[in-house]
């Protein structure tokens, strides 16, 4: 009985930017749990290896659409695809986001010449992105009377970044983790309560998944640092975020509506 609470069977989940590294993580989850799932991603944004592999053994269980979350006409015309050609969607997982890896030195700036368009590219797929494909979505879900909706956060929506995770990188400028990022998933988390009290009466519940650090490709530095700064002493793996996922979409949740789940190994609580 509480297992067949997190079955997924004949659900049909769309994940966003689902070709990058925490997308196939969803996907995967979301498969495993028995729902169909429609990958939402830009067009000739390449797959990542790891989702590569998923959909090889997905079979037709893993469809790939087109899809600008930016673009209203794109997002109606993958759903329209979507919804003909393997049904009504009832799981959506806006997952796409873009945020600043610390890259080569000659691209920082300091706070007072951050470029406004860096902020505005973060706040237009961040948040307005999410908005977008709730908006589409979330109304189609409103008008079945049933669906879920997990908004990706961070951690960074609740706290500001520790800037000392990063001044062991060379470079003449201090790498400065941007303001927008963390500004754009707090406003998610806002959104995430607007459209959860919106939609209450219409069966649809909408939540949010706030992951911290995931492991993969960060220099032993910085997971030192980050680890020394978690109650539970590490990164997130992969592994760690598909049971929260899983309990979100699902029927597990089934009281649970404008919550935000941190998933950071008690990075916030301290
Ligand atoms: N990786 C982490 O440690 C971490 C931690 C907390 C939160 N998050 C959040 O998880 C989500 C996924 O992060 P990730 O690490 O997989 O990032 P990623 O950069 O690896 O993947 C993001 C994907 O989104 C796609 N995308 C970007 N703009 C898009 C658009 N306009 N329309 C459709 N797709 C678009 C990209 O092509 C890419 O495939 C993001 O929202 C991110 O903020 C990540």
């Amino acid at each position: 009985m509480t297992r067949s609470l997190f079955s997924l069977d004949n659900q049909i989940a769309i994940v966003t930017g689902a070709c990058g590294k925490l997308g196939p993580v969803w996907a995967d989850a979301l498969l495993e749990a028995g729902a169909r799932v429609a990958a939402f991603e830009l067009p000739g944004a390449p797959a990542s290896p790891v989702y590569a592999a998923l959909a090889k053994g997905a079979g037709d269980r893993l469809r790939r659409f087109d899809c600008d979350v930016t673009d209203r006409a794109s997002l109606e015309a993958a759903v329209a695809r979507l919804a003909a050609d393997v049904g009504e969607p009832t799981v959506l997982i806006n997952n796409a986001g873009v945020d600043q890896p610390p890259d080569a030195a000659g691209r920082r700036s300091r706070i007072g010449e951050l470029p406004i368009d860096q902020f505005r590219r973060m706040v237009e797929v961040n948040l307005l992105g999410t908005f977008q494909a709730t908006q589409i979505v979330g109304t189609r879900m409103a008008a079945q009377g049933r669906g879920s909706i997990v908004n990706i956060g961070s951690l960074y929506a609740s706290v500001s970044p520790d800037q000392r995770f990063y001044d062991h990188l060379p470079g003449d400028l201090p790498f400065l983790k941007s303001p927008a990022y963390g500004a754009s998933k707090a406003a998610v988390v806002n959104l995430t309560k607007y459209f959860a009290t919106l939609w209450g009466p219409s069966g649809v519940r909408v939540n949010t998944l706030s992951p911290g650090g995931v492991a993969g490709g960060q220099d032993d530095q910085f997971r030192t640092k980050y680890g020394a700064r978690v109650p539970l002493g590490r990164m997130a793996q992969p592994e760690d975020l598909k049971g929260p996922l899983v309990f979100l979409a699902s029927a597990a949740s089934s009281y649970v509506t404008g919550h935000e789940l941190r998933v950071d190994g008690g990075f916030t609580a301290w």
